[in-house]
């Protein structure tokens, strides 16, 4: 066993959702741009240190907002990340709410997805390198885990986290329909948003911990007594949210730097492949 100074540093990546562009409080940072076989990433990655920890930010939509929830390059921003040895990936998101007790400003760390998205790639396998991997358990319950405990340190009184929940993971961009609302509802889901299932699914294929800070924004169009999500009042809950969640990214990284890539989402191709493994990528 090798002792915990001569282990190489945890690298953590973090991605950042609307509204979140930068890390604010990353330090010595360098900006990598990188080329995937997969294409550009949605942007140059910011690789610097917070805190004690080291830590690379991507801004999912661009540093700009340039791209949709479709167009988004997932695959290569999850392999440009693996590519510079991230184990664990952060993803800070913001979610509509489907449940009355999920409030806007919020913090919720699901645990489950529903996809509904139809329009995208979504694995780095195919064209004659077959695997499944098992997304039974899509998150990574040590990291979900580390995170809310990063939660539970910074967040006033006033805010509430919860754990658990599931994620409807939509197409976008048009936000949904009441009707659609009402049946992801009746479904048992309990938030919703645009990308966050396609980055877990491909995590899991590159065998990187994975799991979502998401962050609460409106009660997307289902409730009574609620305006319809509109992109403003998205926008301005997640810039209420913003320093929060540079927090939490921050106390988080500060644990996981003590973790070990042991979680069952780092041997995630062991039993997957049926391919022999000479002729994968
Ligand atoms: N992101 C934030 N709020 C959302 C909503 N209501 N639907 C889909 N994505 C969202």
């Amino acid at each position: 066993n090798p002792s915990p100074s001569s282990m190489p540093e945890a690298l953590i990546g973090v991605l950042g959702g609307s509204g979140l562009y930068a890390m604010e409080g990353l330090s010595d940072v360098e900006e990598l741009q990188l080329n995937t076989p997969f294409g550009k990433p949605s942007d140059s990655l910011r690789r610097g240190r917070l805190g004690d920890a080291q830590v690379v930010f991507l801004a999912r939509h661009g540093r700009h907002h340039s791209f949709l929830p479709t167009e988004v390059p997932y695959r290569a921003n999850i392999w440009a990340l693996r590519s510079l040895g991230v184990r664990w990936i952060i993803s800070c998101s913001a979610v509509g709410s489907l449940q009355e007790a999920l409030r806007p400003l919020d913090l919720v760390v699901p645990d489950q997805f529903l996809d509904r998205t139809h329009q995208r790639p979504c694995s780095f396998f195919g064209e004659g390198a077959v695997a499944h991997v098992s997304l039974a358990e899509p998150f990574c319950a040590e990291l979900s885990k580390l995170l809310c405990e990063a939660v539970e340190e910074v967040l006033p009184p006033e805010r509430h986290l919860h754990r658990g929940g599931t994620y409807l993971c939509m197409e976008g961009p048009a936000f949904s329909t009441k009707a659609e609302s009402n049946f992801y509802r009746s479904l048992g889901c309990d938030v919703i948003g645009m990308t966050n299932h396609t980055e877990a699914r491909l995590a899991r294929e590159a065998e990187i911990a994975y799991t979502t800070l998401a962050m609460v924004t409106d009660y997307d169009c289902w409730h009574p007594n609620h305006d319809a999500v509109t992109v403003e009042m998205v926008i301005a809950n997640l810039k209420a949210n913003a320093a929060t969640a540079q927090e939490v990214v921050a106390k988080a990284a500060a644990k996981l730097h003590q973790l070990r890539p042991s979680s069952k989402a780092h041997t995630a191709l062991a039993n997957a492949l049926m391919t022999a493994k000479e002729h994968v990528p």
